[in-house]
């Protein structure tokens, strides 16, 4: 079958090579890979900059969308032909994440999607909605599943957003345009950053509330106070990190909600961070790690339910994997970015 693993470092590197094609063993199934989707994670993957010390070769991407074609003794539950997602963190089927169940995500800790074919245990994969397809459903594993746990689980308890809250999303990459339409779907108000005004007309389109440019405004915090009449936002889905977060701190209101997901300007600050915020507003800032295999099915019904459709900036053919990646790097794109392997 064909791969396209890291075996150094560097977009430049990622080319396709010829490897065993998997058989099933008892439990897994076999997977033909229709469909990959781009995270920013997988990009820094592939840079060598998420995990330097990982071990090579690694098959990345942790989002793939597929067709069962063949199971393993002992599995019931999945069957040829099904139409299924791969689960981010393999052993994370419900319940608190703990550190066991956090240690075999796809396209970091084991191969990922990037390949014609993947090989998961039958408990690491769903079905995903009829009514998407291959390239939507591969779009939803990481980003999908992040955005839906921000809103609607972020922690344990689960610390859910309500309809009517004022939600920050920022940026209109993979997870905050996924935040965008299940606020909407939630009912409620959505507030959005972006470099680009083009951007925030589409994101409008999409049902964005109010719109801010963050580099022609980069005190977008005064903003969302301003846009709340000084109470601030109920719920903010934090991609941005190291510069950010100390607007988010000030955006928040009174009791809100950091859901603390992203490091894309950076996972440290040279600045010092005001931490005062935190405690006179009594906030609560919620690392979000993907979700579960349970949150994923509980979206998918939601996803099912709505006709809701991901939105994807562009798909690529397989013989454009390094184009699809240098596009993410970009940071051009609104939405998912896609690659097809397969043709039906
Ligand atoms: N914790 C988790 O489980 C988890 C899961 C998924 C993703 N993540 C993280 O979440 C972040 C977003 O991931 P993604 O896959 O959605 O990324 P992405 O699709 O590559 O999003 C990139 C977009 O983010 C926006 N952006 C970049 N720098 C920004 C800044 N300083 N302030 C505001 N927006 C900024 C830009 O949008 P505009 O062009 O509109 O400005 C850019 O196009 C990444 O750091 C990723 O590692 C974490």
């Amino acid at each position: 079958m064909f791969a396209y693993p890291i075996t150094q470092f560097g977009i430049d590197h990622l080319q396709r090579i010829e490897l065993p094609q998997p058989t099933p063993t008892p439990g897994t199934v076999l997977i033909k890979v229709h469909a990959v989707s781009l995270n920013y994670r997988d990009l820094r993957m592939v840079g060598g900059l998420y995990n330097p010390k990982m071990s090579l070769p690694r098959i990345p991407c942790s989002d793939g969308a597929g067709e069962v074609v063949a199971v393993g003794e002992g599995v019931t539950n999945v069957h040829i032909g099904d139409r299924v997602c791969g689960i981010f963190m393999q052993r994370w089927l419900d319940g608190p994440l703990t550190a066991e169940k956090s240690k075999a995500a796809l396209g970091g800790d084991i191969d990922g999607m990037l390949a014609a074919y993947a090989l998961l245990h039958h408990e690491g994969v769903v079905r995903f909605p009829n009514h998407l397809s291959f390239e939507e459903a591969a779009t939803l594993p990481c980003a999908a599943v992040t955005a839906w746990n921000a809103l609607h689980h972020a922690g344990e308890p689960a610390n859910p957003a309500q309809s009517g809250d004022t939600i920050v999303i920022q940026g209109t990459g993979g997870v905050s345009i996924f935040a965008l339409q299940f606020a909407k779907l939630l009912g409620a108000k959505v507030l959005g950053t972006s470099s680009s005004d083009e951007k925030l007309t589409r994101a409008r389109s999409l049902g964005l509330d109010e719109a801010c440019n963050y580099k022609q405004a980069p005190e977008w915090s005064k903003w969302v106070m301003e846009t709340t009449s000084g109470k601030g936002a109920d719920r903010i889905i934090e991609v941005g990190g190291a510069v950010t977060l100390s607007h988010s701190l000030r955006a928040a209101r009174v009791g809100g909600t950091i859901a603390q997901i992203g490091v894309l300007s950076g996972a440290s600050t040279a600045d010092p961070l005001a931490l005062t915020p935190i405690l006179h507003k009594q906030l609560r800032i919620q690392g979000i790690y993907v979700g579960s295999r349970a949150m994923f099915e509980q979206m998918n019904a939601v996803i099912t339910k709505s006709s809701l459709h991901p939105i994807i900036d562009q798909v690529f053919p397989v013989d454009q994997v390094q184009q699809a990646f240098l596009h993410m790097e970009s940071g051009s794109h609104f939405g998912k970015i896609v690659i097809r392997l397969a043709s039906l």
